[in-house]
Formats: C-alpha cells, sequence, structure tokens
C-alpha cells in the first residue's frame, strides 16, 4: 500500500507509524543515489527558505542539514543561541514568530529544553523539524540509524540491537527505541543501573546491567557517550571504573557477533565508551552513519516541505 506524507513538523519518531518511517528511509534511499552522483544538487526545495536553529552545540547534525538543504537548492539561514535576541530576554515563541514573519518555510531546531519543538510547532505554520531536545528525542539520529543498520541487513524485523551507556540521559536511546520498535527489532538497553532505568521494560524493551549480555546476541551494538552536561551527580565512581564494566574494547569485543555492526552517534569519547580499535575497525559503521545522515536529512526535508 503506498502512503503519502501530510506533516508539516518532524517533531519524534513516537509520532510515525513504521509505514511512516519506511516512507522516509526509501525516499532516502533515492537521495542517496543523488548524493552519489557527479552533480549532487536538485532543485525540489528551490525558492524555500530554511532556518537552521541550534541553541545547543553540534557538528554532525547541523552540517548534514546545511548539506542537505544546499543539495535541494533550498535558501538556507544560519543561527545559533548566542548571536540570537534570545540573549536580551526574547523568548523562544517570539523568536520563531520573527523568523515566520520574516517568511521561513521550515525551521531546524535544536534545543536543551525537552518539548521546545512541540510547543512552537503548535504556534507556527513554518514545518518544525526536531534536531535534538534536550534529553527526549533526535528523530533524524534515528532514522539515519535506521537507514544504516536496514542498508546492511536489508530489514529490521527480528534484528537484536543493544543500544550501551548513558541510556538515562539519551536523546537517541529513546527515538532509536521507538524506531528500532516500529520496524520490528528487538532492542536490549545496557548500563550501569544508575544510568539505565528498568522502566523501559514497560515499552518491550530488555533493560540489563551486564555488558557480556547484551553482545553475545547482538546484530547491531550502539554505543552511547557519558553525557556529563546533563548529569547532577555522580552517577559512577570513575570513568576508568566504567570503561572497565561497560566500555567496547578489544577484551570485550570478543563477545561479539563476527558480523555484528557497531555504531555510535557521536560524538565519540575515545577509550571510555569505546576504543579506538573498535571504533576504526571493520565492524565499525560509525562513518557510514554520518554519510547517510545527509540523505535522511534531505529525505525529511523533502517530505515535511511538501506537506506545507
Ligand atoms: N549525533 C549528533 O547529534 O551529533 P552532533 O551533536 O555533533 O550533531
Amino acid at each position: 500500500m503506498s502512503i503519502s506524507w501530510t506533516q508539516k513538523d518532524l517533531l519524534e519518531i513516537y509520532d510515525l507509524t513504521a509505514a511512516e518511517i519506511e516512507l522516509i528511509l526509501d525516499t532516502a534511499e533515492e537521495f542517496k543515489k543523488v548524493c552519489l552522483r557527479n552533480v549532487k544538487k536538485v532543485p525540489a526545495l528551490r525558492g524555500k527558505t530554511v532556518v537552521n536553529f541550534f541553541i545547543e552545540p553540534s557538528t554532525r547534525t547541523r552540517v548534514s542539514f546545511e548539506l542537505a538543504e544546499q543539495r535541494l537548492s533550498a535558501d538556507i539561514i544560519n543561527m545559533s543561541g548566542s548571536v540570537s535576541s534570545l540573549t536580551k530576554g526574547e523568548t523562544l515563541l517570539d523568536t520563531v514568530k520573527n523568523i515566520e514573519a520574516l517568511q521561513a518555510d521550515i525551521i531546524v531546531m535544536r534545543h536543551s529544553a525537552p518539548g521546545a519543538h512541540m510547543l512552537i510547532a503548535k504556534h507556527i505554520k513554518c514545518g518544525v523539524i526536531n534536531a535534538g531536545d534536550g534529553s527526549h528525542g533526535h528523530p533524524t539520529q534515528a532514522l539515519l540509524d535506521v537507514f544504516t543498520i536496514r542498508e546492511k541487513f536489508g530489514s529490521l524485523k527480528g534484528l537484536n540491537v543493544s543500544i550501551i551507556g548513558d541510556i538515562l540521559h539519551s536523546r537517541v536511546a529513546r527515538s532509536d527505541m521507538w524506531a528500532l520498535l516500529k520496524l520490528g527489532a528487538n532492542v536490549t538497553f545496557a548500563g550501569p543501573a544508575t544510568l539505565c532505568p528498568r522502566e523501559f521494560e514497560e515499552v518491550g524493551v530488555r533493560v540489563c546491567h551486564n555488558l557480556k549480555d547484551a553482545l553475545v546476541d547482538a546484530d547491531v551494538v550502539n554505543l552511547l557517550r557519558i553525557q556529563h552536561e546533563r548529569q547532577a551527580d555522580g552517577f559512577f565512581p570513575s570513568t576508568g571504573e566504567y570503561s572497565q564494566f561497560f566500555g567496547l574494547n578489544r577484551d570485550s569485543a570478543q563477545f561479539l557477533k563476527p558480523d555484528a555492526l557497531v555504531m555510535h552517534p557521536g560524538p565519540i569519547n575515545r577509550d571510555i565508551e569505546l576504543s579506538s580499535a573498535i571504533a576504526d575497525g571493520p565492524q565499525s559503521v560509525i562513518l557510514e552513519q554520518v554519510s547517510n545522515g545527509m540523505a535522511v536529512r534531505m529525505a525529511v526535508l523533502f517530505l515535511t516541505a511538501g506537506a506545507l
């Protein structure tokens, strides 16, 4: 059954059906072909204006959104929180209403406050794309993660995917979880008990507090960074101890299946959650994730622009 895209915003993966996720992935496959051509540009967003509004730091998401917009021939404005009038006391809502008054069509925003995107999407006609909201969600990261897995395995149905690390503070873990479950994968969360709550069992995730258990049957392992910027308290005694019990390195990687994929959303804290030997080794698809991010973001921009 063919479906069409009707949503002006991409706020969180939870809102999407499996068919809508597959539509984004199929569309991204077509845009990946464009990214591999000599002329990597199509006129799909000609005449549309996209504002990239990043109030938190970013390398991968920001650069790949901007490249995706360029390849779709959009007009682009880049803004960061520190150079906007937010610093003078303007509210977020007033800021985005002013951006809308300047005839922007789509706002791609990263914000530290969970739910900030839902608030603004209700009050403006522009499309709103969530490029990360606090520890709540990072939908385009989840889409590029499942795109990369689908590209390698053909389908996610029945695959075992283990996400390891600071689950508590991770927007990637939450968005990945919904994308993976909706596409039929089995999801395991693993980490120290203080960073890997059992509450996720209620939505069908296996939760374990032992690295070996998370590795032995995994088709994919996705390592997460310890998010010190979101941690008020010490959740484990030291990074050395964390690395010893939950780091993927030459010793712990012996439990991996030989064809298991190693993923990481970045930025990597090398030799804490992931050793350089594994991050740069043959099972790693970390830089493929980054490359796929551009095609996935082209697909999201294309589909949401079509619904405006
Ligand atoms: N994965 C990710 O969101 O990376 P950036 O913070 O660099 O965008």
